[in-house]
């Protein structure tokens, strides 16, 4: 989103035009910011020869975004049987998708695997279930290399206490099952944390899977997983995708080498790719005085359709799109669910917000509404996506009758 003529713009609109044509609260997406984010992983990250992404569509699995992205040629990292039908639906074959589900159950570990999707097992007891279930079958192992790095400790996914993966230690482990049952591994994959900005502990990740992956003959790829940060605070800078690419691919190309065969790398981004094509336009209908003389903003949107900053403290970007020169003052900026977790940030200095204002929270397209819920019955609100000139709804706003719909009365 670019000031313009004093102006958000995105696309060729206006970010105020779409909203006044919309309503509030309004998910507003750009998909030319996916494009270039797809563009920058495929240059940058993609510096290997045998590189392949897989995006991970729990962060974003509007099914009109999806497809569009598997057309710009990623796969799919799935994580429920429902993500995998999404991911056939928008057009992968089932061998570009992986499922990485966690506590899997029988049916989801047949379904998966009759669909022709690999699965990805991150237990020893899954693996022999799977074994036995389908004996000489394909299979992916999720180790944990022990080394996690995130955004916020709660999205730490690998380390001693992690419930994700098999430990690097069960190495012998995993090989007895594969050859009782006659298993092929033919990938290895790890992901050590979500929204990270430094390059140290995925390459220290990297060594370990790279490690492992070596103990196997066989592979036919390593999944490194996803993680990959964008930056939500103004002092944040951007990851240094260029250099953590050739890094990597400099690493890859040797391990390769020494294992005799070319493998594929894979990579299962999520935010990286949507992140920061994504808005949140809401609608200030309430300005207060708390007792200790804090102005707050009340606004018409909530923690039910972004849960991020209630939930992780997260920090997001917030522009007041109606008033974008105005004066600077600080506020909190608050939601309009009965629960006190319920703001978007606290202290923040905007420009002058009157009631009638539209605010846009940005850096939002990712575990944004894909997390949003229904909590306290409110519906939830439209998707558009802006692609140029073309504006597109691309989910209705949920109405009651919609939500009553659902149960059987
Ligand atoms: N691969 C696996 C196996 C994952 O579990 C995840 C994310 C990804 C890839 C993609 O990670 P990304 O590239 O998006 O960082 N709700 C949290 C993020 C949770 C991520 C869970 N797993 C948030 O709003 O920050």
């Amino acid at each position: 989103m670019k000031l313009e003529n004093g102006q958000y713009a995105i696309g060729n609109h206006t970010v105020l035009e779409v909203a006044q044509t919309y309503g509030t609260p309004l998910y507003v997406y750009n998909m030319e910011t996916i494009r270039d984010r797809v563009h920058e992983l495929k240059e940058d990250i993609g510096q290997h020869p045998n590189t392949e992404f897989l995006y991970a569509i729990k962060a974003n699995y509007n099914p009109h975004i999806v497809r569009e992205i598997v057309q710009l040629g990623l796969g799919i990292d799935a994580v429920s049987l429902e993500e995998v039908h999404m991911g056939l639906a928008c057009g992968a074959l089932p061998p570009q998708i992986m499922f990485t589900g966690n506590n899997m159950t029988d049916h989801e570990m047949r379904t998966v695997h009759e669909l022709g999707v690999l699965l990805n097992i991150g237990s020893l007891s899954r693996l022999r279930k799977y074994g036995r279930a389908f004996p000489g079958s394909r299979v992916s192992i999720r180790f944990n290399p022990n080394i996690g790095i995130a955004s916020h400790e709660t999205n730490i996914t690998g380390g001693p206490d992690s419930k994700f993966g098999i430990s690097f230690q069960a190495v012998a482990e995993v090989k007895a099952i594969a050859q009782e049952y006659g298993l092929h591994i033919v990938g290895v994959h790890q992901h050590i944390g979500s929204g990270w900005l430094r390059l140290r502990e995925p390459i220290l990740a990297l060594d370990v899977i790279l490690s492992i992956a070596k103990q196997f003959s066989g592979l036919e790829f390593v999944d490194v997983g996803g993680g990959f940060g964008v930056p939500y605070q103004p002092q944040e800078n951007r990851l240094d995708i260029q250099t953590l690419g050739s890094q990597i691919a400099k690493r890859f190309t040797q391990f390769c080498s020494r294992y005799g065969k070319e493998l594929v790398l894979r990579f299962e981004p999520g935010r990286y790719v949507v992140a920061e094509s994504g808005h949140l336009i809401t609608e200030v209908n309430t300005l207060k005085e708390s007792i200790s003389r804090k102005t707050i903003i009340g606004t018409d949107t909530g923690m039910n359709q972004l849960v991020r900053t209630a939930m992780y403290g997260s920090y997001h970007p917030i522009v007041n799109i109606s008033n974008p020169e105005g004066m600077l003052q600080e506020y909190d900026v608050t939601g309009n669910i009965c629960e006190c977790a319920d703001f978007f940030a606290r202290d923040r200095m905007l420009s002058e917000v009157r009631e009638g204002d539209l605010l846009s929270i940005d850096v939002v397209g990712a575990y944004g509404m894909s997390m949003a819920s229904n909590y306290q019955l409110r519906g939830l609100p439209a998707e558009v996506l802006v692609d140029g000139d073309v504006v597109t709804v691309i989910r209705k706003r949920e109405a009651f009758t919609d939500l009553l719909g659902r149960y059987d009365m």
